[in-house]
């Protein structure tokens, strides 16, 4: 199974809370984290795009990095592990966007790929003029068809003369071109969304789902692998977790409740609000579910919580749902979060083995 790191590029990570670990994002924040998850033989690092946070006491989100210029300064320190940029397709033309990837798999000599995502929080584009109106909550999925189509024809031949509904190109160039296949992510989840990443996309990433129950995304991993068995390519598939360990599994679920218990209302208010905006989507948008009051601090990503032994067999389990290409890991605190899963947890695991000669030797 493959183990990526969701670098802490927004203020306080996944965590909608006053009590858990506050920080700000920064290079050398996201610096740490990513050697450390190269050290340890980690597989890939991915950085989201978010471009107004939810306020708050926390201050939740409010400070976010770029996601690009991001991971070109971390594609120059790092040689081996893959990085992953997010684009808001609304705001970046696919031509720039395109030229981006291709300078960036020249800093990491092949390393990088892209998420491509829609944008489901209207603020962030409204508030620079850049929302089309509600209708594209609707559209959302075909505009990015277009604009992936554009970004592939470039890379593959070095021009495009795409005319869709949304672009027009016109002889329009691309040189140099990225020396490996550049891989798409698609996180949709959406019936509209995953058709989508069975037409255009490599990766489909889905929520992890629930407190230490490891297997629950593997219906919504079934429904993607069914979509890409009718468009006949082959799609890999991450759950995306998060990881709050210590000694015991007592001191990891106290961690938890505590975490829990400094919930930022102010802020999950904004969150609930905003996600409640898009009816255009059909009601199998996830956007939704993030706000669910299961476990809305910490956007109902699926939880995996106890010591290093208890993180360890539910990640081995994970690792046995049919189709699961690997797991795309978040924590409480980044640097050492990503140290001690390197150290402690990733040793333990059976679905990790191919990997500890690199783990030891980092040691
Ligand atoms: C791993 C992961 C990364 C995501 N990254 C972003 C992001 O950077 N920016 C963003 O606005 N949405 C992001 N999303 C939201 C998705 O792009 C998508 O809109 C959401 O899962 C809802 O699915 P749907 O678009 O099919 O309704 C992410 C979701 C996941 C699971």
């Amino acid at each position: 199974m493959e183990i990526g790191v969701f670098i802490p590029i927004g203020r306080n990570g996944w965590l909608v809370s006053t009590t858990s670990p506050q920080y700000n994002p920064t290079f050398d924040l996201n610096k740490q984290t990513t050697l450390a998850a190269e050290r340890y033989g980690l597989d890939f690092v991915l950085s989201m795009i978010k471009l107004r946070g939810f306020g708050g006491a926390s201050g939740f989100w409010d400070q976010a990095l770029d996601s690009f210029t991001l991971m070109a300064g971390l594609a120059a320190i790092t040689s081996r592990i893959k990085l992953y940029a997010t684009v808001p397709t609304l705001a970046v033309p696919p031509a720039i966007a395109a030229r981006m990837c291709a300078t960036i798999d020249s800093i990491s000599n092949g390393r990088f790929g892209l998420n491509v995502i829609t944008g489901w929080q209207r603020p962030e584009y409204s508030q620079m003029g850049l929302w089309p109106g509600d209708e594209y909550f609707a559209q959302r999925y075909d505009y990015a068809a277009e604009y992936v189509q554009i970004m592939r024809e470039l890379w593959e031949t070095g021009v495009s003369n795409f005319k869709g509904k949304f672009f027009t190109m016109e002889d329009c160039k691309l040189s140099p071109r990225p020396q490996a296949d550049m891989k798409l992510i698609c996180a949709g989840q959406s019936n509209a969304g995953m058709e989508f990443t069975a037409k255009h996309a490599d990766y489909n990433f889905c929520f992890g789902m629930g407190y230490n129950t490891p297997t629950a995304c593997a219906p919504t991993v079934a429904r993607m692998q069914a979509m890409a068995e009718k468009t006949g390519r082959a799609i890999g598939n991450y759950g995306l977790f998060m990881v709050i360990t210590g000694e015991t599994d007592a001191e990891a679920r106290a961690k938890w409740h505590l975490y829990q218990s400094g919930a930022d209302l102010e802020a999950l208010k904004w969150l609930t609000q905003q996600s409640a905006v898009d009816t255009k989507s059909g009601a199998d948008t996830n956007v939704r579910h993030m706000a669910d009051a299961t476990s809305a601090v910490n956007l109902n990503i699926g939880l995996i919580v106890g010591s290093h032994a208890t993180c360890a067999r539910l990640l081995d389990e994970v690792a046995t749902i049919p189709g699961l290409a690997g797991v795309l890991l978040t924590f409480d605190e980044f640097v050492s979060g990503t140290e001690i899963f390197g150290s402690r947890i990733q040793p333990l695991m059976q679905s990790r083995k191919h990997v500890a000669p690199v783990a030891q030797a980092a040691e």
